[in-house]
């Protein structure tokens, strides 16, 4: 999927994933005062809630409007967030910079995802934490949200791989009901990954 797609889903005055932090973001905490990367962040839900909690929280997007609502998102609910619209294909990961990491279905196609992924290690701080949900492969039976292609969606062996540096690292693959917008609507498969550097 280009840019354009999620332009045309942005564009619209609705949040197309809500306005609340995803459930399982808001299930993790953080040291005091992180400096979060939030990718492929959309309308910026993820990144302002960690910015209401008093984080330092930069949110990447290759969406120009996607971009737009979360600048909008932060001024309504009266914080500051760092937007960036980039193409994580060109995104350029700074070694030792962020005390946390997350992405929240945000699916890549499987030779951009291993490049993305396989650069959270160095780019985040000794003690630093990654949090990732993604659909599951077996999403495609629930037609409840998310990619509808199977190398889009992710399994627990490619996230192993792809984060094999890391000593700590939780993967969990789980049923559960994720509303979250008008585009994840009910029972899905999920993969959410937890992990320190
Ligand atoms: C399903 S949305 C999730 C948005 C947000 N993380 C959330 O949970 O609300 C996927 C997002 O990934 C972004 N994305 C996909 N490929 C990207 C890329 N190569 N570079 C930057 N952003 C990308 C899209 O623009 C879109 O906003």
């Amino acid at each position: 999927m280009q840019a354009e797609f999620w332009n045309e889903r942005y564009k619209e005055e609705v949040f197309a994933y809500g306005m609340e932090a995803n459930d399982f973001l808001q299930e993790q905490t953080f040291q005091a005062e992180s400096k979060i990367l939030c990718l492929a962040e959309g309308e910026g839900r993820n990144g302002v809630y960690l910015a209401e909690q008093g984080h330092e929280v930069t949110c990447v997007d290759y969406s120009e409007e996607g971009v737009r609502k979360m600048t909008q998102l932060a001024e309504m609910k009266g914080v500051v967030i760092h937007p960036v619209c980039a193409d994580l294909n060109e995104f350029a990961f700074e070694e030792n910079t962020w005390d946390g990491i997350v992405i929240i279905f945000g699916h890549l196609p499987t030779e951009l995802r291993e490049k993305v992924h396989g650069q959270f290690y160095k780019a985040l701080k000794p003690g630093g934490k990654l949090v990732l949900e993604a659909y599951h492969k077996t999403q495609l039976n629930y037609k409840t949200g998310g990619p509808m292609t199977d190398t889009m969606l992710y399994s627990e062996e490619e996230l192993k791989s792809d984060f094999h540096e890391f000593k700590n690292l939780q993967i969990t693959q789980l049923e559960r009901e994720v509303h979250e917008g008008e585009f994840h609507f009910g029972k899905a498969a999920v993969v959410q990954v937890i992990a320190i550097k």
